[in-house]
């Protein structure tokens, strides 16, 4: 009777990401299509207590050690603030962080940090606001540099940066991205694109690999490996100008890290997933719902991790895209 979330290949995860909601307020082209998705209906979604109860198993009785927030956009969950007071109270106490696109982040970040959120993850692809506005669909470059600028000076540390390049769009960028981030004490990670777009739209021939990001940098930059243990950390990362400013690429495609993976994952309304690409979910509301006592749902969440594959298949022929798209798992 192993506690923790062990799978068969020995990986064990303690690192949890949670999905608030699967609602945006952008609409990035590589993400979803513009009129957005048919969002999840709101008796779907877990509540605050639920969800709470949900976390509370996983560092109680599940060895989860790091909770990281993400969406869709978890700054549009009702009542975040406190409900990351509440996560931040569970013991033990989880280090907890956030993924989000920045916009409303500058009049939060100061509270977020009160409420006991650790550090955040910001998405940038682009310091050009037209360039924006034409990824995202939506015109808001300045509410994402308030947003970031907020989340430094209210002590939320480290402040990261995730940039996906796009080919023939923002593919120049790398170097004037990384260049703002040095200046600004963030740090950059440039990902690469994966087949997980609500359109299918996803291809392989056309992605930005890491090596051409890392060969873009190189020509401005110099780039040593960063002495820092990457651990299940999906970003490889260097020293730039022999630091202390750095960058990290999220390879997922061309240098996948699945050995090294150290994550479980929990959607809005409610599965636990054992991979981002796993097509096996396994609902645990249902289980809460129906008078489920805590061990009967730490069984099942153990069980979801031990049927978990050695990783994804993007590089094989006949991978299919799960059928959840990105917005709606979490990242
Ligand atoms: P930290 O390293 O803890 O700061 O977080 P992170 O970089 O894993 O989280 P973030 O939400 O910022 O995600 C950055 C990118 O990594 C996104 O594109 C995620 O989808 C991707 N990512 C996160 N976890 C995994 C994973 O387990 N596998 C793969 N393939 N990609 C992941
Ligand atoms: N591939 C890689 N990264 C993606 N993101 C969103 N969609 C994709 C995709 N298909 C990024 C976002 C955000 C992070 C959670 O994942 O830009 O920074
Ligand atoms: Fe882990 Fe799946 Fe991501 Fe690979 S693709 S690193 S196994 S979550």
């Amino acid at each position: 009777d192993n506690p923790a979330l062990i799978d068969t290949f020995g990986r064990v995860a303690t690192d949890l990401r949670v999905s608030l909601t699967d609602r945006c307020n952008l609409r990035c082209t590589y993400c979803m299509p513009a009129e957005g998705l048919p969002w999840l209906p709101h008796e779907d979604v877990l509540t605050d207590d639920e969800l709470l109860r949900l976390l509370r198993i996983a560092v109680e009785r599940l060895g989860i050690t790091d909770i990281r927030l993400t969406g869709g956009e978890p700054l549009l969950r009702r009542g975040l603030e406190e409900l990351v007071g509440k996560i931040s109270r569970l013991q033990p106490r989880p280090r907890l962080s956030m993924t989000t696109n920045g916009i409303g982040l500058a009049k939060r970040a100061a509270a977020l940090k009160a409420a006991g959120l650790d550090r955040i993850n910001v998405s940038l692809d682009t310091v050009d606001p037209e360039t924006f506005a034409r990824i995202a669909r939506r015109d808001r470059l300045s509410h994402v540099l308030d947003g970031l600028a907020a989340a430094r000076t209210a002590g939320l540390d480290p402040v990261k940066v995730n940039a996906v390049l796009l080919r023939g769009i923002n593919e120049h960028e790398a170097p004037s991205l990384l260049r703002f981030c040095l200046d600004h004490g963030y740090h950059l990670r440039f990902i690469e694109q994966m087949p997980l777009d609500a359109q299918h739209g996803w291809n392989r021939a056309e992605m930005v690999t890491a090596e051409e990001i890392l060969s873009w940098l190189r020509a401005e930059f110099t780039l040593t490996p960063s002495p820092d243990a990457r651990g299940g950390a999906p970003a490889e990362r260097w020293l730039v100008d022999g630091g202390p400013g750095d960058v990290g690429v999220i390879a997922s495609v061309t240098r996948p890290f699945c050995a090294a993976c150290d994550r479980t994952r929990l959607t809005a309304d409610g599965a636990v997933r054992s991979c981002l690409f796993s097509n096996d979910e396994t609902d645990l509301r249902g289980l809460l719902r129906g008078g489920a006592d805590d061990e009967e749902v730490a069984k099942v969440w153990r069980m979801t991790m031990w049927g978990k594959l050695a990783g994804h298949e993007i590089n094989d022929a006949g991978f299919a895209q799960p059928i959840r798209p990105m917005s709606a798992i979490g990242g």
